[in-house]
């Protein structure tokens, strides 16, 4: 059967407030969009109602660069939680700003949020996320009040993303791993991947999801969950534990024949893969331009039947080698 194609993730921003090594490298000067190229809240709320909707997406994630640095992001998320035919909405964020925004989000409906979280050392944190600490509180503190904060409030999953970099994080596995135990938390490990910093990844390499699941299993057990994900996670557990693991393993197990999502980015690009640009459908200036809807719907259908052909095979390929985006520019 072939996957349903109902899941938009829509970049609101391509800014950040870190710059995760493992994301962009360290002194890249990067071409930010300017303001007037993000698509507005109305332009969104537009495309989402005559022609995403339409098309069959129910299921919306909000992402970034940080989602949470968008000024109106409260609003939008409420717009959006509002429409009858949202299924599903959910936000990635770093979760930096979380302790102050967490209990608006969640009034203006979001349900479940996906944190990064890629080490439990303060130092190591910062190292990652390209950032140093100011004031009384490390950046660490400020992230882990923020996942406080989300779970207090009620965000349910509450997912947090692991990006494992050899030498840097890898030694943390087994801890990370367990914060899954006594809270009902998803940890998900991700394969590093050669995007946003390819000196990085030649440098130090990546670890796969089963080298992992080895390690984690010899210290604590590990079993296959009967719980499902909507995305590209295998889902594991620690036997009795109340959360899961996740293991996203682009890099070692090609995942895309099961892919039922495609991309908004900030700047209004519908691409139907998050390696593949083909076939990609310049949104905000056909919205501006005013082309008819009708018109935009039809060219949006016709991309979903034709993105099981284009989905890309990063395993089959080995690389992603000229390819100039960062995670932060096309939302993860
Ligand atoms: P849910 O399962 O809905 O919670 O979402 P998710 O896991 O897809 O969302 P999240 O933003 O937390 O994504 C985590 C990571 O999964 C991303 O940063 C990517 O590394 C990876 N990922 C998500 N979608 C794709 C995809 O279509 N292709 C590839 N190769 N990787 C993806
Ligand atoms: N490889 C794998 N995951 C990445 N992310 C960003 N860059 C990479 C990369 N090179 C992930 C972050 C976050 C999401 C937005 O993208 O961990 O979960
Ligand atoms: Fe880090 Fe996400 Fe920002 Fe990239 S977009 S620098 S992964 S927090």
């Amino acid at each position: 059967m072939m996957n349903r194609i109902d899941y938009l993730r829509i970049s609101l921003i391509d800014r950040c407030n870190f710059r995760c090594t493992y994301c962009m490298p360290e002194d890249a000067e990067i071409d930010y969009l300017l303001k007037q190229d993000l698509l507005t809240q109305s332009e969104l709320l537009t495309l989402l109602r005559e022609v995403f909707i339409p098309a069959g997406f129910t299921r919306f994630r909000l992402t970034g660069g940080e989602p949470l640095i968008r000024s109106d992001i409260v609003e939008i998320v409420d717009a959006i939680a509002a429409l009858p035919e949202t299924q599903d909405l959910s936000l990635t964020t770093n979760g930096f700003l979380l302790p102050e925004k967490a209990q608006a989000l969640y009034n203006a409906g979001l349900r479940r949020v996906n944190i990064s979280l890629d080490s439990l050392d303060a130092a190591t944190f910062d190292q990652l996320i390209g950032r140093r600490s100011t004031g009384s509180k490390t950046n660490w503190d400020k992230v882990w009040s923020g996942i406080q904060t989300a779970h207090a409030v009620g965000f349910d999953p509450l997912k947090l993303n692991v990006v494992v970099v050899p030498g840097v994080n890898d030694r943390e596995i087994l801890d990370l791993a367990a914060l899954s135990i006594d809270r009902e938390w998803h940890v998900r490990f991700i394969e590093f991947m050669p995007i946003g910093n390819g000196d990085l990844f030649e440098k130090a390499g990546w670890v796969s999801s089963a080298d992992l699941r080895e390690q984690i299993g010899q210290r604590y057990g590990i079993e296959e969950s009967t719980v499902r994900g909507n995305g590209p996670a295998d889902i594991f557990k620690i036997p009795n534990a109340k959360g899961t693991l996740g293991f996203i393993s682009q890099m070692s197990e090609c995942f895309c024949d099961r892919c039922n999502r495609m991309r908004l980015s900030a700047d209004g690009m519908l691409r139907p893969c998050l390696l593949n640009e083909t076939g990609q459908i310049d949104l905000k200036t056909e919205l501006r331009q005013g082309t008819d809807l009708a018109e935009i719907r039809d060219r949006v259908i016709r991309l979903v039947e034709w993105k099981p052909e284009i989905n890309y095979k990063l395993r089959d390929s080995g690389s992603t080698e000229g390819y100039a985006r960062s995670m932060s520019q096309i939302g993860g």
